[in-house]
């Protein structure tokens, strides 16, 4: 297989995973890439690896360029496997004169492929020489591991940034000039809600480091996705957005339904949000991915659950996105919860607890509750449920 070329001295030498669906618990409809570059100078830099099953594929990539034995560094921005998967197998191969990582990634790395790994710290701000042109380290903890790490090509102003900027898109093409945004963008959107979101303070705070330093690449390299060299920007400025988590008018319904009540009464929702004038998303749990659902919730202003009641509890795929939006932290949220029941309505009300002392929703509206179908007059309280989230927020954002 072949490498990519980035520059005269750059080379892509990554996988193309076509077919992964499931990336622990994000599904990844468009399969995803693991970049991994090299750097030819007097010293031959390969930064990161891939998943470990992409070794080959890597191997053969560099392979095209020179021969693998005439790496002398190995640099590992992130501990996490889908980037270090390979690391044991290219240093046996490669025979490396250093690997080099952040302090905590010198630790994560030994932590998941053992204590004699020959791993060693480069230390925050440090840089090394290659020859021509220089490195420059700098730590970006909890974006999105505590491990995380930056490193800048000095002279060829290229940033390599791991995780940040990146996507889970797999395609023929490598670069963002080459992709339309039309195609990509939601997978931005998706790749921010899912991994970065819950680190969104610490996405400002890094921007306004790099912006201190004075760092402006011309070429963006993340781990994931498309490398921007036509526009670098786009991708920073849509972070910064994200970041902000200015929401819209918008408000997502999202619901599971056991025998169609709960389902009639989401529509009676959705009717009296749009009757508020806001953008609603319904999303029933039958058809929509938790991680659809939060690609949703990332410039959403509202959150309105329901549930139909199992067994005196909420129903298990309200259970499961819950637990995920929970750790997506996402910020002021207002909204409300339903649902039906047919003896037992407790957990109707302890969806709505739950939503604020767990999600931090602020609660436009008490809850409705259906016993089995919902009449017209239910139906009613249902559509004046979800006008009143849609009231509440143009208020709070006029
Ligand atoms: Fe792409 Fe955090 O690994």
């Amino acid at each position: 297989m072949h490498a990519i070329k980035v520059t005269d001295k750059i080379y892509w030498v990554g996988a193309i995973d076509w077919n992964v669906r499931d990336f622990h618990g994000y599904s990844t409809n468009k399969g995803t890439t693991y970049n991994a570059f090299l750097i030819l100078d007097k010293k031959i830099a390969l930064i990161d690896t891939v998943k470990k099953e992409f070794y080959p594929e890597m191997l053969s990539r560099i392979k095209s360029v020179i021969d693998p034995q005439k790496i002398d560094l190995i640099i590992s921005n992130h501990a996490e496997l889908d980037h270090s998967g390979s690391l044991k197998a290219a240093i046996a191969d490669i025979k490396p004169e250093h690997v080099y990582a952040s302090t905590l990634g010198a630790a994560n790395l030994k932590a998941h492929l053992g204590e004699d790994l020959p791993v060693e710290i480069i230390p925050n701000g440090g840089s090394l020489d290659l020859g021509e042109d220089s490195l420059t380290f700098i730590e970006s903890r909890m974006l999105h591991w505590p491990d995380s790490m930056i490193c800048l090509l000095k002279k060829a102003n290229i940033l390599f940034c791991n995780d940040i900027f990146g996507m889970h898109y797999a395609s023929s093409y490598r670069f963002d000039d080459e992709v339309a945004e039309r195609d990509w963008l939601y997978e931005a959107k998706k790749y921010y809600a899912n991994i970065i979101l819950p680190y969104s303070k610490i996405v400002t705070a890094f921007l306004g480091q790099v912006t201190k330093l004075g760092i402006k690449p011309s070429v963006i390299c993340p781990d994931h996705g498309p490398i921007w060299r036509k526009d670098p920007e786009r991708i920073v400025n849509l972070y910064a957005e994200f970041a902000a988590q200015k929401n819209r008018n918008k408000v997502i319904v999202i619901y599971d339904t056991m025998w169609g009540s709960t389902e009639k009464m989401a529509c009676a929702v959705t009717d009296g949000l749009i009757s508020a004038g806001v953008e609603v998303k319904q999303m029933s749990l039958h058809a929509a991915h938790r991680s659809d659902a939060a690609t949703e919730l990332l410039d959403a202003a509202g959150l309105i659950l329901g549930t139909p009641v199992l067994n005196q509890e909420i129903y298990p795929s309200l259970g499961d996105l819950i637990t995920y939006f929970k750790g997506l932290k996402k910020q002021n949220l207002i909204g409300a919860a339903f649902g039906s029941y047919g003896w037992s309505d407790g957990a109707i009300t302890g969806l709505e607890t739950i939503m604020k002392e767990k999600l931090g929703v602020e609660i436009a509206a008490p809850c409705v509750k259906s016993r089995f179908v919902p009449t017209e007059e239910k139906l009613k309280e249902c559509f004046e449920l979800g006008r009143a989230v849609g009231l509440k927020i143009l208020e709070k954002n006029k």
